[in-house]
């Protein structure tokens, strides 16, 4: 079997978009455009993977420096389609094999075609193969013309007759070619068109020309190949996306009860039985639980939820572990490198950043704990704070298992409550407390008896 080279094209300007990044670097359903052709591209395990850029290339290549073996080639200026692939030539000369060409700015296309495509281009003998579509309105489109029910040519809209526009087969941007005759017959192709540009689907007719075998694999579902070149395209894209992940979530046993407003990214992991309300957002590599109820309005991001975690109406919670059984919110922050122990709770209006909330442990109203470690049966009393920044640095807060903090008191850090000591309400502890000890630092409390009739004389 003989290898598979990918190139990509995202040199284009994506005028339309009216953005100032990148066209392919905008998102849809938790992944940039171009991560998506990527992922797609991974798929046919190729030997190489090369993106032309162009427009913003810069920007394009720094987000894509963490792709291991990808390549790059520049095409400046833009001189069309066809112009764009002859800059790849450097990586490809000297190699053999099938090139597969995708388009930057199509994320819909699935592993399974692409796979199919090839292989009717090998099974064919064919120097190029075209994947095509039937659309309605197809204005924007190259049109598939056929002779005899073979592929004749391909014409741009801005080229074709009137007659021509009325063919609704269109040509997706997506290509098998052999690599053998391709690089020699890119260079002779011309731009007397009207658009002046380079357009590769000329190819075709050069290898009719040469007597080669071209060939169009016809696609089922025509949205497969949706191009993005607009905001509203992106939202369309977006929406399909979202429909078929929550599908497919759904299908494994997921609950969602409002499958048009759940947006889960593609990595995000759900056990069985779990329950999506409506608004709400699952991203990056977020793994959450069986039996768990992710109420209205919650945002996890890069976060792990054990099994049976309730978390309530309108909370967010990012690079965080909430073990088994915890119960979150309403209203919670979660911010990084926090772990919520088992049964814990963390109730409304309190935030924590990377602090440990032990195992049976209770922070139920209005408390901002960080950098804290917060023991296991703790009891974390209203408005309580632990003062973790001096203004240059942060310290730690240590509350031993079993530890009282009694409401509004503030924790002034670097401190420590020892094991099962009290912290009297309306604190403001600046010194360790021992184990088993109360600390108790406010005003005293005196009461002028008689003071309001006096007042009134
Ligand atoms: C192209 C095809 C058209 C097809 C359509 C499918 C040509 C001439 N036309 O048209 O037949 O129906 O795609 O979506 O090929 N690009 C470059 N460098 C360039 C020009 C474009 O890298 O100089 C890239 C773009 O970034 C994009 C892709 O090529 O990823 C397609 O370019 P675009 O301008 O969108 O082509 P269309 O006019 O849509
Ligand atoms: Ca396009």
């Amino acid at each position: 079997m003989s290898s598979i080279h990918v190139v990509i094209l995202a040199a284009g300007r994506g005028t339309r978009m009216n953005s100032a990044e990148p066209k392919v670097l905008h998102k849809a359903g938790g992944l940039s455009l171009i991560d998506r052709v990527l992922r797609t591209a991974d798929s046919l395990d190729p030997a190489s993977t090369v993106v032309v850029v162009g427009h913003l290339a810069e920007r394009v290549q720094d987000a894509l420096r963490k792709r291991m073996g990808l390549r790059f080639a520049l095409q400046a200026p833009q001189l069309g389609t066809g112009h764009a692939l002859l800059q790849a030539e450097p990586h490809l000369a000297g190699r053999s094999g099938t090139v597969v060409l995708l388009s930057g700015d199509v994320p819909l296309l699935r592993p399974e075609t692409l796979a199919a495509l090839v292989e009717t281009h090998r099974a064919r003998g064919a120097a190029a193969t075209v994947l095509t579509a039937r659309v309605a309105g197809p204005h924007e489109y190259g049109r598939i013309v056929r002779e005899g029910g073979r592929l004749a040519a391909i014409v741009e809209h801005k080229d074709a007759t009137p007659e021509q526009r009325g063919i609704d087969e269109i040509n997706s941007g997506i290509y098998a070619f052999e690599l053998e005759p391709l690089f020699a017959a890119l260079k002779s192709l011309e731009s007397a068109n009207a658009q002046g540009e380079y357009y590769l689907p000329d190819l075709v007719g050069i290898y009719r020309a040469q007597g080669r075998t071209v060939e169009a694999v016809l696609l089922e579902d025509s949205r497969e190949i949706l191009g993005v070149n607009s905001r509203r395209e992106l939202a369309d894209v977006a929406a399909i996306l979202k429909t078929t992940r929550n599908e497919e979530l759904m299908a494994a046993g997921v609950s969602i009860v409002d499958p048009a407003s759940a947006w889960i990214g593609p990595d995000v992991v759900i056990g069985v039985d779990t329950v999506i309300h409506p608004n709400v957002y699952l991203e990056g590599q977020t793994r959450i639980g069986s039996n768990c109820e992710i109420h209205a309005g919650v945002r996890i991001v890069d976060s792990t939820i054990d099994d049976g975690v309730v978390v309530n109406n309108y909370c967010v919670i990012t690079e965080s572990h909430v073990a088994r059984g915890a119960r979150i919110g309403p209203f919670a922050h979660i911010r990084p490198q926090s772990d919520v122990g088992e049964g814990a709770h963390v109730g409304n209006f309190t935030e924590l950043k990377k602090t440990t909330l032990g195992k049976g442990s209770k922070a139920n109203h209005l408390s901002y704990l960080g950098d804290a470690v917060i023991g296991e049966r703790v009891n974390i009393g209203a408005g309580t704070i632990t003062c973790n920044y001096d203004g240059t640095h942060k310290h730690p807060t240590i509350i031993e298992d079993g530890a009282f903090i009694g409401s509004d008191s503030q924790l002034v850090a670097p401190v420590r409550v020892g094991q099962g000591a009290y912290v009297a309400a309306g604190s403001s502890i600046v010194k360790d407390v021992p184990p088993g000890a109360l600390g108790i630092a406010r005003g005293k409390q005196t009461n002028k008896t008689g003071w309001v009739e006096k007042r009134k004389k």
